[in-house]
């Protein structure tokens, strides 16, 4: 637990937190019964009401903090990575870049500094993570880079404990993973496209056309994020793949399917109306009580080409803070938050809690992560034989979970100070 950093709190917060703590020591323990299991901890302790300052502290200078933690930019951190890939089991083959080879290292070694912020964006702290999480469930909805971005938080979390495999249904897509000590599970929920999809007949890759139902919530998902305390969905490459829009039930038109009589569209169209009908299902759903995190797009980072014509990603450290995105990440981007907002009303209307991981610039900063043709063997026929879509673990995706954790910090003391204000008024 990262208690102590209480120096760095101004004396107008230390005001406000004098006033606070002076209320009684018997108001403020109810108060902090979110953060612990047992309700004696604080009179088992031996300082109790220093421990109890220290967590006001903590969520009163949290409500300072409400500038933007995700526009920054990435400074050296000489004691990444937190596992390799001997330590933990959990990377998928086509991200275990060391294990193919890749020669250089200094691509892990770096954290998020948010811009305004006197501090780095704390690391991940797995301890802090697993308790904040006890007792709770978390699904990763979306495609490879959804699951990659779990693998990553497993192998994070490995520092502590190994989930156990709890799984119900035998598919690698929907599988459940549990924390026994502290009764924590995770689930990836595989949804290329979070709409209903068909995809093409095997075998015929070439001209593969998904159908995708844009108003047709993906069930395989959507039916079971009810229980869930935390989703965090995604979405982005699949659907740059031709793809028929359906809309109604009826072909409404497709995107690069140079099929006749069907008028194209942009991916933009499917790619807003997947995520409008995704966010309708969660802020449908009867029984969803939890946090809904939408990680924005991760783009990836071809240079020299397309990913088809010998595009690769060769660079060896962050792009400057500088750097523009490209017009169709940025267009990705503005279509998810617009989305993301839209939804939001409804959300806040419907007491529903929705909130915007925007990682998008921080992952944008990193074409050095990528496995480029680190991801196999040489001599292996894979699709992408330069990838640089997914991230190598350890790597850039882990800083993913660094913000992950802050965010649901920053939920557990929302909680909190709400209480505070409602004791005060
Ligand atoms: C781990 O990476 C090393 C290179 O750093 C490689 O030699 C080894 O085969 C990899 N091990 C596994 C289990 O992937
Ligand atoms: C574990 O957590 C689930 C909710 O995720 C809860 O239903 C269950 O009762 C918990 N089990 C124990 C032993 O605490
Ligand atoms: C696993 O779950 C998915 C989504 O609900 C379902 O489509 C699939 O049939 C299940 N597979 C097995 C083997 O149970
Ligand atoms: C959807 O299709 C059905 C049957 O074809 C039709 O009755 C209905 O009006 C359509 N709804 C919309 C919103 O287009
Ligand atoms: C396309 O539409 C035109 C005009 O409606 C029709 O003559 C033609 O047969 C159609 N082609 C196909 C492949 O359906
Ligand atoms: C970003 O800033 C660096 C250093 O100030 C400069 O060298 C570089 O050209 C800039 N890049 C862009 C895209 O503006
Ligand atoms: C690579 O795989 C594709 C599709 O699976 C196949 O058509 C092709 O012949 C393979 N190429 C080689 C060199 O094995």
């Amino acid at each position: 637990m990262e208690l102590l950093h209480s120096a760095a709190i101004p004396s107008k917060q230390k005001l406000l937190i004098v006033v606070t703590i002076s209320i009684s020591l018997f108001t403020i323990i109810p108060l902090l019964y979110p953060f612990v299991e047992d309700p004696n901890f604080f009179f088992k302790q031996q300082h109790p009401s220093q421990t109890s300052i220290v967590k006001l502290q903590d969520s009163v200078a949290a409500t300072h903090k409400s500038w933007d933690i995700f526009s920054g930019e990435w400074v050296p951190n000489p004691e990444a990575p937190y596992y390799t890939n001997t330590t933990c089991w959990a990377i998928h083959e086509h991200q275990n870049c060391m294990r193919f080879g890749r020669p250089d290292t200094d691509f892990i070694k770096w954290k998020w500094k948010p811009h305004g912020c006197e501090d780095d964006l704390p690391v991940f702290d797995p301890l802090r993570f697993l308790e904040t999480v006890r007792g709770k469930t978390m699904a990763f909805v979306g495609d490879s880079v959804s699951r990659n971005h779990m693998q990553s938080l497993i192998c994070l979390l490995s520092q502590v404990e190994y989930p156990v495999d709890a799984s119900v249904n035998t598919s690698d897509y929907f599988k459940r993973w549990t924390y026994e000590t502290y009764n924590f599970t995770i689930a990836p929920f595989w949804s290329t496209h979070l709409v209903k999809s068909t995809e093409p007949e095997p075998g015929k890759t070439e001209h593969s056309v998904f159908d995708l139902y844009l108003d047709e919530a993906d069930e395989r998902w959507t039916a079971e994020i009810g229980d869930f305390d935390y989703v965090i969905i995604s979405s982005g490459h699949w659907h740059y793949r031709p793809s028929v829009y359906y809309e109604n039930n009826t072909i409404i038109g497709c995107h690069y399917c140079q099929l006749p009589n069907i008028s194209d569209f942009s991916m933009f169209y499917g790619y807003r109306k997947a995520f409008r009908t995704a966010f309708k299902a969660i802020l449908d759903s009867e029984t969803f009580e939890g946090v809904m995190y939408l990680r924005t797009f991760a783009p990836s980072h071809f240079e020299g080409g397309l990913w088809n014509e010998g595009g690769n990603c060769l660079r060896k450290g962050p792009y400057q803070r500088n750097e523009t995105q490209d017009d169709v990440t940025m267009k990705l981007h503005k279509i998810q938050v617009e989305e993301f907002e839209r939804a939001k009303v409804e959300a806040k209307r419907k007491g529903k809690r929705f909130r915007l991981l925007d990682t998008t610039q921080a992952m944008w900063l990193r074409p050095d992560g990528h496995p480029s043709r680190y991801g196999h063997l040489p001599e292996a026929n894979v699709s992408l034989y330069n990838d640089c879509v997914h991230w190598c673990l350890p790597g850039p995706i882990d800083n993913l979970n660094d913000f992950l954790l802050a965010m649901i910090k920053r939920e557990e003391e929302k909680g909190l100070l709400a209480q505070v204000r409602k004791m005060m008024s």
